[in-house]
């Protein structure tokens, strides 16, 4: 399967790729904000695919304000990211609204990038607190992915919505910290997403679920990331502001 690059502008705006930079065994999507989904759409790289940062559990009514998923399909949105922790901790989106979401979305046709994470985790460089600092983050994960996708086996295992559900695994402490701070090693990434991975499998039967990092991801390193086979992509903020770094990611990733 090729590998999945989602550029999430949040609520920014940025520079284009052009056509010729995209082709090749990648998967890119590119989630600018609502007010700008059009315009992108019709100058978009056929490579590319549309993405909504959001959107509401019902598809239509007195709901002022929120953005229903029919809606965006209808817009030529394919994918939408849903539980992102800037929704749930700036928002105040609750598992249970998440839920609902991911229902409503998915029954809409759209593909849900579900983010999940937990929001510390102490960094220690002494084995034996490391591993239950790990243990502790999978038991905050579990629990996170088992309340986000409850009743959703149903259209999990849809065979009409086979891959529409694709999961992001952000630790919320790394997101913004490439420049300053403590992004996670590949390492550990890579043991949360085997271990989400087989979650979803034993749970749902569906081993080919794509399971993405993000969380600071950039060009400098991204291939430390990728270069492991169950990692499937990855899921870019800030880097994906950067024309050059959009461009450097979409090659680090097709080699
Ligand atoms: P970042 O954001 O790449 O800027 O850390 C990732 C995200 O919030 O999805």
């Amino acid at each position: 399967m090729n590998k999945l690059i989602i550029f999430n502008w949040k609520m920014n705006l940025a520079d284009f790729i052009q056509a010729d930079d995209v082709s090749g065994n990648i998967d890119v999507v590119v989630c600018p904000p609502f007010t700008h989904l059009e315009k992108i759409k019709k100058i978009m790289p056929a490579g590319f695919k549309l993405g909504a940062q959001n959107c509401f559990w019902e598809n239509l009514g007195a709901y002022t304000g929120e953005i229903s998923p029919v809606l965006l399909k209808s817009l030529g949105v394919e994918y939408v990211i849903i539980g992102h922790s800037e929704r749930r901790n700036y928002i105040g989106e609750t598992d249970e609204m998440i839920n609902k979401k991911v229902l409503v979305a998915l029954e809409a046709g759209l593909k849900v990038i579900l983010c999940v994470g937990e929001p510390t985790r102490a960094i220690a460089r002494e084995l034996k607190i490391k591993n239950a600092e790990l243990r502790k983050t999978k038991i905050y994960v579990k629990k996170q992915l088992e309340k986000d996708l409850k009743n959703s086996k149903f259209l999990i295992l849809n065979s009409k919505l086979r891959n529409h559900l694709v999961i992001a695994y952000e630790p919320v402490w790394a997101l913004s910290t490439s420049k300053n701070g403590h992004p996670d090693t590949p390492e550990d990434a890579l043991e949360m997403i085997k271990f989400i991975k087989q979650l979803l499998n034993t749970k749902y039967k569906i081993p080919d679920t794509r399971v993405l990092y993000g969380g600071s991801v950039d060009s400098k390193n991204i291939k430390n990331f990728l270069e492991y086979k169950e990692i499937d992509g990855a899921l870019v903020g800030g880097a994906s502001l950067k024309i050059d770094e959009v461009k450097k990611i979409i090659c680090q990733t097709k080699i």
